[in-house]
């Protein structure tokens, strides 16, 4: 890993724990950051480490097959959780009750239970848990939510989301009974409620296997949310699809009172409609105007890259970052009230946080 150029400011000391094919993304971005120290990765894929470790010359000391015996030996500032979800919860709580903060991947765990009970240790212990909720940060999505913000189209009415991948996985994708909603809407639930910067009301959806389907778990889902002050929300995805697919943020479109936003394709763009009134007939006339490509806004930090940067200055500062656990239980409870949902074949309100 690079070398600190802030002599003043010591590396921010971090463990790692996961080294699969997320953790090899993440393994990418720490090599381009400067002040954080790799003190410890955890895998208990012996082979896997070795490969990895081999990548990006890491020294063989720093592999640990025990994450306990990591935190107790490494006492690192934070720990970066990227194994699978069912580890969350022992992880995030065997870490924060020893007082080490945690930056988790997305989802928080594998199940409500799990969820509640991790927020429930950070509330309790008053460590920061923090989920990557990395979709956030990427340009496509931070300059719809600038357009949004502006309040120049006035307020949204409703939102249709379209989401088409064909994606083959195994390993902790196939305990799952619900791959697609557990493990990727959770990005697009995330930001819905980032976008509109309201909380759902009432979920109804459907999942589903196709009939050419390789998941063992339902990949296709079919959701309708309502959102507080009555925006309605339209999310369609699978993970089985055929044809063109879309990005991994989706396709979104935002129908406002004076126009409509488009994200396809990562690239937005804006519609404005002109109303003429005083007509002879007494009806409104609506103009079109001629659709405009609005240009992405420029990050200087991206994604994980910018996820991290908030952990770690929270952990120095205790400045809150947006998306800690608190705040993303929200994220995480849409998830199961849609699966709640797809059992009961009813329409689930939406409670709000205790
Ligand atoms: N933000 C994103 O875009 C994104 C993309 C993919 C995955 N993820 C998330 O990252 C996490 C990991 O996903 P993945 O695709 O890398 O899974 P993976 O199965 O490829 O990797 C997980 C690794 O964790 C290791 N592991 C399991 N239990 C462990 C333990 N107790 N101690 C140490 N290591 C252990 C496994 O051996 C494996 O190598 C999941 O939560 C997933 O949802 C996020």
């Amino acid at each position: 890993m690079a070398r600190n150029k802030e002599p003043s400011l010591p590396r921010f000391r971090l463990l790692m724990a996961g080294l699969g094919n997320m953790g090899n993304h993440w393994l990418r971005v720490l090599s381009a950051v400067d002040d954080v120290e790799l003190v410890a990765a955890v895998e208990i894929d012996s082979e896997l480490a070795r490969e990895r470790f081999e990548q990006y010359h890491l020294e063989p000391k720093l592999h640990f097959t025990s994450y306990e015996d990591a935190l107790r030996e490494t006492r690192p500032d934070g720990v970066l959780l990227v194994t699978p979800p069912a580890e969350h919860r022992w992880m995030s709580i065997a870490s924060m009750e020893v007082g080490i903060p945690v930056l988790s991947e997305k989802p928080l765990a594998e199940s409500m239970e799990s969820g509640q009970e991790i927020l429930a240790a950070a509330e309790r212990t008053g460590v920061l848990h923090m989920v990557s909720q990395d979709y956030r940060y990427r340009p496509p999505v931070q300059t719809v939510k600038r357009v949004l913000d502006s309040g120049d189209l006035g307020a949204v009415g409703s939102v249709t989301v379209g989401f088409f991948k064909s994606l083959i996985r195994s390993g902790f994708h196939d305990t799952l009974a619900y791959p697609l909603t557990i493990d990727m809407s959770i990005h697009h639930f995330d930001l819905m409620r980032f976008f509109l910067g309201r909380e759902p009301r009432s979920i109804y959806g459907r999942a589903w296997r196709t009939p050419w389907d390789w998941w063992k778990g339902d990949s296709s889902t079919s959701v309708l949310l309502e959102f507080a002050g009555g925006v309605q929300v339209t999310y369609a995805g699978s993970w089985c699809a055929t044809g063109r697919e879309t990005t991994w943020i989706g396709d979104w479109r935002f129908e406002c009172e004076h126009g409509v936003v488009i994200m396809q394709d990562d690239r937005v763009t804006v519609q404005r409609r002109t109303t003429e009134t005083g007509l002879p007939q007494g009806y409104p006339q609506y103009l079109n105007e001629k659709p405009k490509r609005v240009p992405l806004v420029k990050m200087p930090v991206e994604r994980q890259g910018m996820t991290l940067s908030q952990f770690c200055r929270a952990v120095r500062t205790g400045e809150l970052p947006p998306t800690t656990v608190r705040d993303n239980i929200n994220s995480f409870r849409m998830v199961w009230d849609t699966i709640r949902s797809f059992e009961t074949g009813q329409t689930v309100p939406v409670e709000d946080s205790p």
